[in-house]
């Protein structure tokens, strides 16, 4: 079977989930919690912009992929928040774990609705075709976007 972009997909999601595990068992205020977190904001970061772009904006194209693509565009917003705030927090102090089991749960809520629903929808809405296309266009999008995010 050729590389679809669910393939793409589910394999930053694994990336997100075990990084997301090691920063909240991270220790405070120390550089490996200031580390994870940075690279797990690019990660979120590189992935919602690559998925927008080539599962989303192909969605949105079909009357049966709309209300699922609000839906993950409000999610994904909620999340830019969840991390704004996180950023601003004290990586040593209590507010800041409080802060990023909200950002964990949210973003776990989120994959998993995405696995289990959006990408079925999709399913249905692209063609096999274009489901490989869209795999290369993601990969070489999450890429170059990591490569924006680090240069920052
Ligand atoms: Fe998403
Ligand atoms: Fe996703």
């Amino acid at each position: 079977m050729a590389d679809t972009i669910y393939d793409a997909l589910r394999e930053s999601h694994e990336i997100q989930r075990s990084l997301l595990r090691k920063l909240l068992r991270s220790k405070p205020g120390t550089r490996e919690r200031i580390d994870l977190f940075t690279q797990t904001r690019r990660e979120l970061e590189a992935h919602e912009a690559a998925e927008e772009r080539f599962l989303y904006a192909p969605m949105l194209m079909d009357d049966m992929g709309l209300s699922s693509t609000r839906h993950a565009l409000h999610e994904h917003h909620e999340i830019d928040e969840l991390v704004e705030d996180l950023q601003g927090l004290d990586p040593a102090g209590e507010a800041w774990i409080d802060k990023a089991k909200e950002l964990s749960h949210e973003v776990h809520h989120h994959l998993r609705e995405e696995e289990k629903k959006f990408f079925q929808v999709s399913g249905k809405v692209l063609s096999q075709t274009q489901k490989v296309q869209l795999a290369k266009k993601y990969r070489n999008d999450y890429a170059r976007m990591h490569r924006v995010l680090a240069a920052e």
